[in-house]
């Protein structure tokens, strides 16, 4: 069976998130009972992945509900608002958490007729739905993505785009896992990803817990192994993809997409509709994370460099459409002209 953790539980009324900040070493859990708790886990990457953050944000959305004492619809619903602006504040690039703070403010409107006692006990299950939908996005993607890489594939993956990064089951490593399934897996790179190392602690991780061969490089060996020779293809997740085509990832994701282009590697990217956002016109209108300097300062707890020095943090960076090669969505697979069949597959009926 496919994974033995759930990355996000909700559980009487508490989100248990696994505390992906310890991992590989610890696999414990926090438990949320507010919605302040979980905008902190999401600022301080306890959950973290542009998915997770999303179904976590609805969690948050549906526990802040439950705290809500009010006279009236409109009343409650200002007060929906307030705990939907903490949340977005929290991580600014991953798109997915104003997607799902959006979505449980429609959801709200759209019960507004209800008792509050009724629209709050609604929340939680759209909050579950949230999720369950986003575990069988990611069977989809999984599903069109395996079709695109050859048999006996060793498939480049940078950061984690997991199942710890989701809901379960993964964007890119979905895209793995399925191949796996079907035994088109030989190998794995997975590029450590400095400075947080998603992919040294969270994809080694989890490859490993489901048996998926895995070689761990750092980010700077990508370069010599594509030229090297027997790098079937990269496949990367998304943490906001704009209207053209242009994908926001962790930062690095760039390096290897030209590297990639510069050794004619296909370079997919696997991302649900969610991580679309059609309002974004380009890379450049994409907002960047800019994070504590102490993640490059230190390397894990170990200070590693003078401190005293000037440092940039920037968490992701963006890799333009014309160095992708597809986008493989629950919908189906985008090629270029992006812009027009990003817009195809929003409008395709399944
Ligand atoms: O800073 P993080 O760890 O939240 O960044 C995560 C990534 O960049 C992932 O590659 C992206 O969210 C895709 S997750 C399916």
């Amino acid at each position: 069976m496919f994974q033995s953790f759930k990355t996000i539980e909700w559980k009487n009324d508490k989100v248990h998130l696994i505390d992906q900040r310890k991992l590989p070493l610890e696999e414990s859990y926090v438990v949320c009972e507010d919605y302040q708790q979980i905008a902190s886990a999401i600022k301080n990457m306890v959950v973290r992945g542009a998915p997770a953050i999303g179904v976590t944000a609805a969690m948050g959305v549906a526990l802040g509900a439950l705290g809500i004492d009010a006279k009236n619809f409109t009343d409650f619903f200002e007060k929906i608002e307030k705990i939907c602006d903490v949340l977005d504040a929290t991580r600014p690039t991953a798109v997915n958490l104003k997607w799902a703070t959006e979505r449980m403010k429609r959801f709200c409107q759209k019960n507004r007729h209800l008792p509050l006692s009724e629209i709050q006990q609604r929340l939680k299950m759209e909050a579950a739905t949230i999720l369950e939908e986003d575990i069988a996005t990611n069977r989809q993607i999984g599903k069109w993505g395996a079709e695109l890489l050859p048999p006996r594939a060793t498939v480049l993956t940078h950061c984690n785009a997991g199942a710890l990064a989701t809901g379960g089951y993964g964007t890119a490593l979905g895209i793995i896992y399925t191949a796996h399934e079907q035994g088109k897996i030989v190998e794995v790179f997975a590029d450590e990803t400095r400075p947080f190392l998603q992919g040294a602690r969270l994809t080694a991780w989890e490859l490993k817990k489901n048996h998926v061969p895995v070689r761990l490089i750092t980010d700077n060996m990508a370069g010599f192994f594509m030229k090297k020779g027997g790098i079937s293809c990269v496949v990367v997740g998304a943490d906001r993809i704009a209207a053209n085509g242009d994908v926001a990832n962790k930062i690095g994701t760039y390096m290897v997409a030209v590297l990639a282009h510069r050794h004619d590697i296909p370079f997919y990217v696997a991302a649900p509709l969610s991580t679309i956002d059609i309002k974004t016109p380009d890379g450049p209108a994409i907002p960047i994370e800019e994070r504590p300097i102490e993640e490059v300062i230190n390397f894990g707890r170990q200070q590693v460099s003078p401190g005293d020095i000037k440092v940039s943090n920037p968490a992701f960076d963006v890799t333009p459409a014309e160095l992708i090669t597809a986008i493989v969505t629950e919908k189906g697979v985008v090629r270029a002209p992006f812009k027009e069949n990003i817009q195809r597959i929003f409008d395709k009926k399944i």
